[in-house]
């Protein structure tokens, strides 16, 4: 398994690009199921979840080509047969997204075969919310070895209000809802930019949305779609790992190829931070303005603060001056960054869904392990401030949602370089 090794102490300085977002990517993928013409997506991030996602389309029948030459970074996915309507579980188990193939597989051939995804490191992430949705649009799911079974002769539309939030499960029934009966309006929906970029793919494959964005969507039910050609968002989470990295350091960062409008929870709490922040059309520039001071975040659906970065603002927090309060209100077991970054000399106390941080707090290096994707990069942060080497383990992890990041990071002055395993063992 590769680790990373980091050298702390560098000020980060210069710019560093943002790639397209990967959980723009994997729905959009999954909407190409939804049509026997080819759909072409550009800025689709090298990432290890991108090409778990071809795997499986291509093992339902899907041709997918995958290009990063230099100006691509493009995917075309043509299924315009799907001979075997079935996400196995040795893919899903990898990748949790690949339940986004249910609600497509549904509307599109009236069956699908989807392994249940199982829980990960940050909690249940259970998807009943997606199958309560199916069967009111009429689809009769059973579960069977592990697996749910869906069928359906045609879907209708439904008035369906989620009980929570769900992103993905906003974004599978809104794919099953373009080829469904009728008009479907649900309520309650997840407003993530994510959910935003899938709909304008999917109204350029022509289908009948509006309010996408908002908590309230309306779609009317179409026949058939067709192909598009779409270009992926940038990645805000990647985006928002950057400013924090270029804070922390102390350095003068400018973070390129970015949304700006998708930063605005962050951007607002980095300023109460004391840092300095200046945003442009599609960069923004972070410098160091002094010490950092202790500020709170509690995680909220957007527009609030991301859960996807909370675990990298806590590295922040123990950089800072005072006390900072995290809490995490979107999953159950989002904290298992926070033993390492202790072992690194971080002061943090958890109770329940909050974690205290205080700081300053020098870090020193150490050997931690990487646990889940957003803890990782939480790492790496904490590892460029830490004095000495620290050696991160299982960055697997990590090359699931990062696109080249040790690269781009050295690109800005990091001193970081991977070290494979020396079986070559992934
Ligand atoms: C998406 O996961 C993202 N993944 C996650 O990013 C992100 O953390 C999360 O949204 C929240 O923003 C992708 O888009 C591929 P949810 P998702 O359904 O859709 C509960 C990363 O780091 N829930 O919005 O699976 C659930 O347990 C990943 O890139 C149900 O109870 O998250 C959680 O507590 C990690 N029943 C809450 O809702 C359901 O049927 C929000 O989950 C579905 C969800």
């Amino acid at each position: 398994m590769d680790k990373f090794v980091v050298r702390g102490g560098n000020p980060l300085l210069g710019t560093i690009k943002v790639s397209g977002a990967k959980n723009s990517a994997l729905p959009c993928m999954a909407a190409a199921i939804l049509t026997e013409d080819e759909v072409i997506l550009e800025n689709i991030p090298q990432v290890n979840d991108i090409e778990t996602e071809r795997k499986l389309l291509t093992s339902m029948g899907a041709e997918v080509e995958l290009g990063y030459g230099r100006a691509q970074h493009r995917t075309r996915i043509k299924c315009a047969i799907l001979s075997d309507p079935v996400a196995k579980y040795e893919i899903v188990k990898t990748m949790r997204a690949s339940s986004l193939v249910l609600g497509p597989l549904i509307a599109r051939t009236g069956i699908a075969r989807v392994a249940m995804p199982g829980g990960c490191a940050i909690g249940g992430r259970p998807i009943d919310l997606h199958i309560n949705g199916l069967e009111a649009m009429g689809a009769t799911i059973t579960q069977d070895h592990g697996y749910l079974e869906a069928r359906a002769d045609r879907l209708k539309g439904a008035h369906i209000v989620f009980d929570k939030i769900t992103v993905t499960g906003t974004e599978d029934l809104l794919m099953a809802a373009t080829l469904a009966e009728g008009e479907s309006v649900f309520e309650n929906c997840a407003r993530e930019p994510e959910v935003t970029d899938l709909a304008a793919l999917l109204i350029a494959m022509g289908a009948k949305i509006e309010g996408a964005g908002t908590g309230t969507i309306r779609i009317q039910g179409v026949s058939k779609l067709h192909g598009a050609r779409h270009r992926i968002n940038p990645d805000r989470i990647e985006a928002g790992t950057f400013l924090i990295a270029g804070a922390i350091t102390g350095g003068d960062l400018n973070v390129d190829c970015c949304e700006p409008k998708h930063l605005g929870a962050l951007i607002t709490k980095l300023e109460q931070c004391g840092v300095k922040i200046d945003v442009g059309t599609d960069h923004v520039r972070v410098r160091s303005g002094g010490e950092l001071k202790a500020a709170d975040i509690t995680t909220e659906e957007y527009p609030g603060f991301p859960t996807d970065m909370q675990a990298q603002y806590m590295a922040l927090a123990t950089q800072a001056e005072g006390t900072s309060t995290v809490i995490e209100n979107i999953f159950e077991n989002r904290f298992m960054h926070v033993q390492e970054l202790i072992r690194m000399g971080a002061n943090i106390t958890i109770s329940g869904r909050t974690a205290t941080v205080r700081g300053k707090t020098p870090l020193q290096s150490a050997a931690v392990m990487c646990s889940d994707l957003r803890a990782s990069a939480s790492l790496v942060l904490a590892a460029l401030v830490a004095d000495g080497e620290t050696i991160l383990d299982r960055v697997y992890h990590l090359d699931r949602g990062y696109e080249h990041f040790e690269e781009k990071l050295r690109g800005v002055g990091a001193q970081i370089r991977r070290m494979g395993d020396v079986f070559g063992r992934k």
